[in-house]
């Protein structure tokens, strides 16, 4: 276990590093599973879910190798598991996006139930629905997820409620089927689009990845590709709110600007002044305090929920009061209670939170609780007078890669600290 050890003051200035996006390389990995050829993959952040995912695909017997620059090569044409037991998907819930590939390739698969997770009960009634009506027999017994399917057949899938990962695994499950398939209110999230680029590189027949209507034409095979992920724009927004809390200057590279409009938006609400070049996106505050901002959390294009803690940290020493309402998930404001632990003036209403800007917080021992959650912890202890430390930082690895090295690099005094 470690933990995370953060002094407030200083003032953030310089330039960070973007990785690839974890919700992009996730689905890309297990997508791989589909093709009868190797893949390579570049831009790959170095992080505890993609391990997991390596680990998961390494069980079922696809031939992987990482080289020191995190380019990974799997050749698929060994797997002979069809089986992603709960000890590995209970540590990381994208796993659920093995059944797709897994239906789609080799008519089995049988996946541990994700179960819920600190944020939220997480179902996955749409991918299973999804799935049926591709023609897919499931049975969910166990705890399992056994799923079989001959050949998957093209359908016309309307989906309930926009999800990032049902609408993957059904696409996903699509390019194999025979038939043509429509997902209609689809997401549109840009991991979406990028699973889409890559399944495309492999011989996938996609358009309108991106858009809320996504058709799919089923071939028979697929080859292997070579796909560099998309840049995390989730940790530059979370970079770009370090900037923004500490008063200070920070440039992140690497980035696609383009996907990050409405995180941009509430920074330049917030006072910050940004400027895009076509990979970088640099935030000046001009040395003053934030304002406070008001968002409400909706799936892409709309305002990220995967930013919503960091924008709550933003608000605890904003100029004014600032109402965040989340509406993805149903208990994203783990984060508050450890917030309100520095002095954070925040009332929770349902799901709103109503933030008072306070002039200064103070620190103390914090507990992560989720991803988001531990990112917007280490936020606010840049600005907390004294020392902050963020427990259980297994949550915060498992999306940003070496944050305590980034953070250092632009001024923070920040630390990890190994205690068992
Ligand atoms: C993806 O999760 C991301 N994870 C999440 O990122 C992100 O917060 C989320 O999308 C929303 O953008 C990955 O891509 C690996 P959903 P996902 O299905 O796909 C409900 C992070 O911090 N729902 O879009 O699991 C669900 O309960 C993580 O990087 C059903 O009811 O989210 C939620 O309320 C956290 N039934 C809503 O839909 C289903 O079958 C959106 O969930 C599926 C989802």
């Amino acid at each position: 276990m470690a933990k995370i050890l953060i002094n407030g003051g200083p003032v953030l200035q310089g330039e960070v590093w973007i990785s690839g996006a974890k919700n992009a390389v996730l689905p890309i990995l297990f997508a791989s599973i589909l093709g009868s050829k190797t893949s390579r993959i570049g831009n790959v952040p170095h992080l505890q879910d993609v391990t997991t995912s390596v680990e998961l695909m390494a069980q079922m017997g696809a031939m992987i190798s990482i080289d020191e620059r995190m380019r990974i090569e799997i050749d698929p044409t060994t797997l002979n598991n069809h089986e992603a037991p709960y000890d590995l998907v209970k540590t990381m819930r994208a796993s659920i996006l093995v059944l797709g590939p897994l239906l789609a390739k080799h008519g089995r698969a049988t996946v541990s139930l994700p179960g819920g997770c600190a944020i939220g009960s997480r179902p996955v009634n749409l991918h299973i629905h999804g799935l049926e009506l591709m023609g897919a027999d499931i049975q969910v017994r166990n705890g399992n997820i056994e799923a079989i399917a001959e050949r998957l057949k093209g359908a016309r899938i309307v989906m309930d409620m926009v999800s990032v990962t049902g609408t993957e695994n059904l696409m996903m499950a699509a390019t194999l089927a025979d038939g043509i398939t429509v997902i209609e209110n689809a997401a549109q999230e840009p991991e979406v689009e990028d699973l889409a680029n890559y399944l495309i590189a492999m011989g996938a027949k996609i358009s309108g990845a991106g858009s809320h209507t996504i058709t799919i034409e089923g071939v028979d095979e697929l080859g292997g590709a070579e796909y560099s992920v998309l840049p995390d724009r989730i940790e530059a927004g979370t970079y770009l709110v370090a900037g923004a809390i500490t008063g200070g200057k920070v440039k992140v590279t690497s980035v696609r600007p383009e996907t990050m409009d409405a995180i941009l938006d509430k920074l330049q609400e917030a006072g910050a002044k940004i400027t895009c070049g076509d990979d970088w996106i640099e935030l000046d505050m001009q040395g003053r305090r934030p304002l406070a901002v008001n968002l409400t959390t909706s799936p892409y294009p709309a305002f990220p929920t995967d930013m919503q803690a960091q924008f709550t940290a933003l608000n605890c020493i904003a100029e004014g009061t600032g109402v965040i309402t989340e509406t993805v998930f149903e208990n994203r404001f783990m984060h508050v209670q450890e917030l309100q632990r520095l002095g954070a003036d925040i009332q929770l209403e349902g799901n709103t939170a109503i933030i008072r800007g306070v002039e200064k917080l103070t620190a103390a021992p914090l507990m992560a609780t989720d991803l988001r959650a531990s990112a917007c912890l280490v936020l606010a202890g840049l600005v907390a007078r004294g020392e902050t430390s963020v427990d259980r930082v297994y949550h915060i690895d498992r999306g940003y890669e070496v944050i305590e090295e980034k953070l250092g690099q632009i001024g923070a005094k920040i630390r990890r600290k190994q205690i068992t």
